[in-house]
């Protein structure tokens, strides 16, 4: 049933509107698996600005991402075809080489695997603080507020080093930056102008009183003939804490979501806790987290995909969630199957733009989903699945809650 919607939805016009449909839960766009069979490289029609070519099939959105041809610059600029009405962050994930590639060594310089590792045993602290600790909750309770949110925000707060007591200066923003049309272009521009200005705060706040922190060495590192000025420093804390925040709370309600609801699977992963990592890579893998598939690209000159032409200037939207579920390199990509061993997952993203943050988004997930699962033993969701309410009008899918009893 959803293969036949699949097949009309893209056979019939040119250029169906995209995201073919609000997909229920964390369901994918039934379209994909009709698409990378048949149209690998497909005209559709974006919520803003017109047309693009959707890209479906995992080694051609490998391509498009790791190709410099495509600029992700060219993206925000007016007019240009996109999933929201006027973008406003203008931070790291636009820039192209050479802007980009130097900025990605300045962070990496205060990114380190050292500096993560080292944070590993910080993260089951807060984890068993958390799940056991004076605050914990009682049954029941919202994992979003009580566990995922939480766990998130003191992680990335501390990485990074935000005062997490300082949230409320900067968290009731979140919402509206990664949306795409809950709110506003007005409210986002604020929002995004209130936390920058509380970043800039803190700029100032480290040259007085350093910290052995990502955000300190990041302004060392500037101070020391990097160069960058207090508003770029401000927006790289800015944007390096939303994207670790959003992102790993999201996910951490997806994962136990599908737990829960893929018994067989649970009990497995229960049985042998030790494969936590391969367990939390296929969770990776199957979770559609970009409700639109993938951040769009434009062709700065005239590049084949898949023996398609794309002429210089047209937009492609390689979408990371149906690469995800590619035939051609998962078998049976639709199961979600714990046990799974070979997982080249794009939920990282590929090239250039690969998520900075993967190392410790893989500890906190890593850390959580186990202790969760190990501390809770008879941890279920304390509503019907029809009951959860998911996030509409968001980059990210996820519960708005996820009310669970144990
Ligand atoms: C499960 C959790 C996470 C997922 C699924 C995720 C996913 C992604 C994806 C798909 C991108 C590329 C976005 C684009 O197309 O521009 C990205 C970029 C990024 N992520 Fe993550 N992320 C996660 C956690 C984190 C964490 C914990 C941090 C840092 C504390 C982080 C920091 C970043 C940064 C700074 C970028 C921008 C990289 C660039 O444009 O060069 N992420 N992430």
């Amino acid at each position: 049933m959803a293969m036949s919607l699949g097949r009309a939805a893209v056979s019939d016009g040119e250029a169906p509107r995209y995201p073919f449909h609000d997909c229920p839960a964390l369901e994918t766009q039934p379209e994909y698996e009709h698409l990378r069979r048949g149209r690998p490289v497909h005209r559709v029609t974006l919520p803003y600005g017109g047309e693009a070519w959707l890209v479906t099939r995992h080694e051609d959105v490998r391509f498009v991402l790791s190709d410099s041809r495509f600029s992700r610059a060219a993206s925000i600029r007016p007019g240009v075809p996109g999933f929201f009405e006027r973008p406003v962050a203008d931070g790291l994930g636009y820039l192209d080489p050479p802007e980009h590639t130097a900025l990605r060594a300045l962070l990496n310089r205060a990114f380190t695997a050292r500096r993560v590792q080292h944070f590993r045993p910080r993260v089951q602290q807060i984890v068993d603080d958390l799940l056991d600790g004076p605050g914990a909750p009682e049954p029941p309770a919202d994992l979003n507020t009580t566990f995922a949110q939480p766990l998130a925000g003191r992680v990335v707060c501390e990485f990074v080093g935000v005062p997490y007591a300082d949230r409320h200066r900067f968290e009731p923003f979140f919402k509206a930056v990664v949306s795409t049309s809950s709110f506003g272009v007005a409210e986002i521009v604020a929002a995004v102008e209130r936390a920058q200005g509380y970043f800039a705060e803190l700029v100032g706040r480290e040259r007085r009183t350093p910290t052995d922190t990502f955000f300190g060495e990041l302004v060392r590192q500037s101070d020391a003939g990097a160069g960058l000025t207090d508003a770029e420093l401000a927006n790289l804390g800015f944007g390096v804490t939303i994207a670790g925040y959003e992102t790993t709370s999201s996910q951490l309600c997806n994962f136990t979501y599908l737990l829960l609801t893929h018994p067989d699977q649970l009990a497995r992963l229960r049985a042998a806790p030790d494969t936590i990592a391969d367990a939390v890579e296929e969770l990776l893998r199957y979770v559609p987290l970009i409700s639109y598939g993938g951040n769009p690209v434009v062709a700065t000159e005239d590049v084949e995909v898949a023996g398609h032409l794309i002429r210089a200037g047209e937009v492609v939207v390689p979408s990371n969630n149906a690469a995800n579920r590619d035939e051609r390199v998962f078998v049976d990509p639709a199961r979600l199957d714990l046990t799974r061993q070979r997982n080249p997952h794009l939920t990282f993203n590929h090239g250039p733009h690969f998520c900075l943050g993967a190392q410790l988004a893989r500890a906190e997930l890593q850390i959580g989903i186990r202790s969760l699962f190990d501390r809770r033993p008879g941890l279920a969701l304390a509503v019907p699945t029809g009951q959860i309410v998911w996030q509409q009008g968001s980059v990210l899918r996820a519960p708005t809650a996820l009310p669970v009893t144990w």
